[in-house]
This record gives C-alpha cells, sequence and structure tokens, in this order.
C-alpha cells in the first residue's frame, strides 16, 4: 500500500501503525527502511520475519534527534558526541554501549545498539510524529530480502515485499548507498561499513584516526562478504581486463550487461550497456537502481568495470565487491 510520504494524514496513518506494532516501510536519503517499534520485541520480530533475516543480526534504531539517541545508549563516549553533532541528521550510523533492558531484540541482544538520526524530511517527519504517540525510536534495516539489493524507491520496496506492506512514498533516495556505521562502543571509533561519508571527513569530526576492526568487534551482517546480490552474477573488472574481455566477445551474441565508465557503447554489439557516472556521489546514487533494472533485463552476467582509486568510492567500491561475492 503506497502513502504519499508528503501528506500529513499519510504520515499519522504511518506513525499509528508502528504505535499499533505494525511494519511500515519509509524513505530515508540513503535507502528505504522497513520500520517497527524499537520498544516492542514483538513488532521487531515481524521484520525478521518478513526479510528472511537471522534473528542474530542487530538493527539500525532510528531516532529524531540526540535526545531520542539517549533513551537506548547507556553512554554515549565523546567520539560518538563529535560524530553525531557533526553528521546528524545523515548517513552515519554509530554503534554505541546500550541501556540495559531496552530494545533487546532490535539489538539481537548485543550490549550495543546501533543509533541513526537521518535527514530525509519524510523520515524525520514519521519519528517526530512517531515519538509524539509514545514511541521513542523506530528500528529498520534495509528494506529488501535478506541478502539482496536494498531499495532506494518505494516501487522497488514493492518488488520485495509485496503491495500490501504500507510504504510511505518519498520519492528515490538521494544517497542511494546505507549508512557509514562507525562502531564508538569501546570509545575509539571503528568503521564497521563504509558509506558516501570518506574516512577523512569522518576522521576529521572524530578528531583522531579511525582504527579497523578487529576479530574482536560486534559483527555487522551488512558486512558479510556477500549481500547486496542482484539475480545476475556480478563481476568487477579492471578496465584493460574489461577492454579485453569484450574484444574476445567480439560480434558473438553473448547474454551480458556491461557498467562501466570508459567503454563507450557499441563496443560490443548486443551487449546491454549502462554508464557509470563520474563522480562518487551519482554512482551511489544509482547504483542499487541500475543492478534492479540489470535483472529485469533477464542477463545472466554483469560485467562491471572498478570504480577509480581513492576514499570517495569506497562505499560505491564496497557494496559492488559484496555484490560479486554471492
Ligand atoms: O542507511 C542505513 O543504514 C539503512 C537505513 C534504512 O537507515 N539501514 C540499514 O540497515 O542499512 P541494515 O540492517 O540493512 O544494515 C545495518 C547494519 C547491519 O550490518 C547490522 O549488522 C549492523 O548495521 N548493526 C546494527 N546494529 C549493530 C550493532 N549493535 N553492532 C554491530 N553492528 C550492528
Ligand atoms: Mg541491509
Amino acid at each position: 500500500m503506497r502513502l504519499d510520504g508528503l501528506d500529513a494524514a499519510a504520515i499519522d496513518q504511518g506513525a499509528a501503525l508502528i504505535a499499533a506494532g505494525e511494519l511500515v516501510a519509509f524513505p530515508t536519503e540513503t535507502v528505504y527502511g522497513l520500520g517497527a517499534r524499537a520498544d516492542s520485541d514483538e513488532a521487531v520480530a515481524k521484520i525478521f520475519a518478513l526479510k528472511g533475516r537471522p534473528t542474530g543480526h542487530p538493527l539500525i534504531v532510528h531516532v529524531a534527534d540526540r535526545a531520542g539517541a539517549e533513551r537506548f545508549a547507556a553512554t554515549l563516549a565523546p567520539v560518538a558526541v563529535r560524530l553525531v553533532d557533526a553528521f546528524w541528521p545523515g548517513p552515519l550510523t554509530v554503534i554505541v554501549a546500550r541501556r540495559p533492558g531496552v530494545a533487546d531484540a532490535a539489538a539481537a541482544g548485543q550490549g550495543t545498539i546501533g543509533l541513526r538520526c537521518p535527514a530525509h524530511p519524510v523520515a524525520h517527519a514519521l519519528l517526530a510524529k512517531a515519538a509524539e504517540v509514545g514511541v521513542p525510536g523506530i528500528a529498520a534495516p534495509s528494506a529488501n530480502r535478506f541478502g539482496r539489493v536494498s531499495a532506494t524507491t518505494a516501487a522497488h520496496v514493492g518488488e520485495e515485499f509485496g503491495d500490501a506492506l504500507p510504504v510511505l512514498d518519498g520519492g528515490a533516495s538521494r544517497i542511494g548507498i546505507e549508512s557509514a556505521i562507525v562502531d564508538c562502543s569501546t570509545g575509539r571509533p571503528v568503521l564497521l561499513r563504509p558509506g558516501i561519508l570518506t574516512p577523512g571527513q569522518i576522521e576529521e569530526a572524530a578528531g583522531e584516526p579511525l582504527h579497523d576492526p578487529d576479530a574482536a568487534a560486534p559483527r555487522a551482517p551488512g558486512t558479510l562478504a556477500a549481500h547486496y546480490a542482484p539475480t545476475a552474477k556480478l563481476r568487477v573488472m579492471t578496465t584493460d581486463m574489461l577492454r579485453t574481455a569484450l574484444q574476445v566477445l567480439g560480434a558473438e551474441p553473448l547474454r551480458l550487461a556491461v557498467y562501466s565508465r570508459s567503454i563507450p557503447s557499441g563496443v560490443a554489439p548486443g551487449v546491454v550497456h549502462r554508464r557509470m557516472p563520474a563522480r562518487p556521489e551519482q554512482a551511489a546514487h544509482e547504483l542499487f537502481s541500475i543492478l534492479r533494472e540489470l535483472d529485469r533485463e533477464g542477463v545472466p552476467l554483469i560485467w562491471v568495470e572498478e570504480p577509480p582509486p581513492g576514499p570517495e568510492w569506497d562505499g560505491v567500491r564496497d557494496r559492488l565487491g559484496r555484490a560479486a561475492a554471492s
């Protein structure tokens, strides 16, 4: 069921459904989320069931502001406060120590909790209205079946879960890949998942260097090697490899899609071609849409030219690498 996110009555309806323990999908500036009230284990169980997500994988809790975060956090380490102040509302999730007894199911029983205040006006309106009717936060993973490509439009959410699920439509997500996740629970910042914010931007706001995750770091299944998978097999190739492979194909018709920055369409006739944007923000914005579109073309194979080097491409490179690992 599509609800117009710009309609105040639809926001009221969404918030009422959330308050009643139902699921509502909603837009954020990164990707669409599949939301349930974070303080109800029964409501949160519906997310795991609908997504087919293993219950050991914790969810991010979305809050309207920093005061909302403080209801779920046992403490906000100074570095978490600096990051939240710099980037909220926005595409950053912080992992912090969890207040005992709150959001057990959302946190999958871990002693920590992931918190994010999204910048999308529809998400914000929903969180504010939900708070008004007694919902302290909305647990929401990306609105896709487990392991699949995330949804960046209301139509994508419909493709994943069918039309019965209420979805607030807020247009295409501006950023297009999920938030950067920084674990602050040990007091020093660890980047668990890259996003559109670069490590340099995060370090500048943190006032200290980022550390690599170690074996003791909390599990982040979005960081499973295989994730974000289209139905087609995806391969990431260097520019040279891709050019050579296409030359070898010659005029041989092969059912194949190519997503590349520097190889022009027409090089391999009959191949479905999409041009990767030159700017990382634009590439991130369209990445999941393109993967879904190429799946609809029915090609069994997608060859992707690797993104250029440089930290501003980390988020796109990470998602492509995991899509290829499936
Ligand atoms: O941009 C986003 O972050 C989107 C939108 C909807 O906000 N959400 C999203 O949620 O990507 P999800 O569930 O698809 O990915 C969240 C990731 C998962 O890999 C999860 O394991 C990790 O965050 N995570 C959540 N809570 C955690 C915790 N306490 N410790 C470690 N990792 C955690
Ligand atoms: Mg996800």
